[in-house]
């Protein structure tokens, strides 16, 4: 396995760096560009995705085998943004090799974008017959089929199959995550601070995931109405720049904003990090998280920007986020900035008209958890209102 994917695998390090340092030293490697070009496309980021695309363009050149040709035929469908495209051809590639790590974790991470939990749990399912201890990457594939089990509400099972890769390998920080979910929706907040408060020491390396798991953290303690120590982890472990720990800065911003916490300057800092990606309608799940720092920090110029760069991309239908923008991006755009002017009724109207599809906006039922949050706290203070008039 490539050091770049093992990392990958194991949220260490920088993995892509890791990537194009194999790419230097073996330019005609096509294993070596195909990691690239697929942890670009991972990333979220439309100007990783240009990248990926160049990136493509070399693969295009070499001579690939035939499991290889298959590899950049999911590259060619990400980069026109067809991602379920795209996992229907990792899922072929997987029938043929249940060991294509590459493939594997590449899928996941695709239907997590597109919030199809079911899709990774028959996945990982269908792998692990093939996986045996000892086999490197094997706590990887437990971990993973462990947030699956979770997000599709089999918590046992899940916290079992977390703890096995685990017994693996103790600094597993995919199935940290995945206990972390098991303990967030069965309320178990006291004990998963306890948990993963001890462990924390073991995934100093881990980049962004390190961040989302001290978010976590964090959010135990907002259900827990702990406000101050929210805040304290906000400041002193979730102040990365990367797309993700941006997404979990607005995401833990928001839900204390919306408990009436007063936060100085920090959703201001938010939505400066923020504001390079503000037209960026690549993806609704970053415009979501975008969105929340533009609002809070009563930033109604970046909001409109936003907003007109989701209609515009509205107006191209084509590819996965044509849809998600279209049925639930858009609308939850236009409910956030109308609940930062004030018209809460209106915030909780447009959310309340959410399809039943939008989880298909990506991310985990903890992440999309806001959105309800938004809807119950709009109605919260339009029913205030109404009583004041009264
Ligand atoms: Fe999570």
């Amino acid at each position: 396995m490539s050091k770049a994917l093992a990392d990958f695998l194991a949220s260490r390090g920088d993995p892509l760096a890791a990537a194009r340092a194999a790419v230097r030293a073996a330019p005609e490697s096509a294993t070596a560009h195909l990691v690239e070009a697929s942890l670009l496309l991972c990333s979220r980021d439309r100007r990783n995705i240009e990248k990926a695309g160049w990136v493509y363009a070399k693969l295009t050149k070499l001579q690939l085998t035939p499991k290889e040709a298959a590899h950049l035929k999911a590259i060619r469908a990400a980069l026109d943004e067809e991602v379920a495209a795209a996992c229907e051809i990792y899922d072929e590639i997987l029938a043929e090799d249940p060991h294509d790590l590459l493939a594997l974790a590449v899928a996941q991470l695709y239907d997590y974008y597109l919030g199809n939990p079911e899709s990774q749990l028959r996945r990982t399912a269908r792998m692990l017959p093939a996986w045996r201890g000892g086999m490197p990457g094997y706590s990887s594939v437990l971990a993973m089929h462990a947030y699956a089990l979770q997000e599709c509400g089999d918590y046992e099972a899940a916290q079992a199959a977390a703890h096995r890769a685990l017994a693996l390998d103790p600094r597993d920080v995919r199935a940290h995550h995945a206990v972390a979910h098991v303990m967030e929706m069965q309320g178990r907040l006291e004990e998963g601070m306890r948990w993963l408060g001890t462990r924390s020491a073991l995934w100093s390396d881990a980049g962004g995931a390190t961040t989302h798991l001290w978010w976590h953290i964090a959010l135990y303690h907002v259900e827990l109405g702990r406000y101050a120590q929210a805040v304290a982890i906000y400041d002193h472990r979730m102040q990365g720049d990367s797309l993700s720990e941006l997404i979990d800065a607005s995401a833990l911003l928001w839900r204390l904003h919306l408990a009436g916490v007063g936060l100085g300057g920090r959703f201001h800092s938010a939505a400066t990090r923020w504001a390079p990606y503000a037209e960026d309608a690549y993806c609704a799940f970053n415009d979501l998280h975008a969105m929340m720092a533009f609002v809070g920090a009563g930033r109604r110029d970046l909001a409109s920007r936003l907003i007109a760069a989701q209609e515009r991309r509205v107006a191209r239908p084509s590819g996965a986020n044509h849809d998600m923008t279209r049925l639930v991006g858009l609308p939850a755009s236009r409910a956030l900035a109308a609940y930062g002017r004030g018209e809460f009724a209106f915030a909780a109207q447009l959310l309340r008209a959410l399809p039943p599809v939008a989880h298909r906006i990506g991310g985990s039922h903890a992440q999309r958890d806001v959105l309800h949050l938004t809807r119950a706290a709009a109605a919260a203070r339009r029913s205030t209102e109404l009583k004041r008039a009264a």
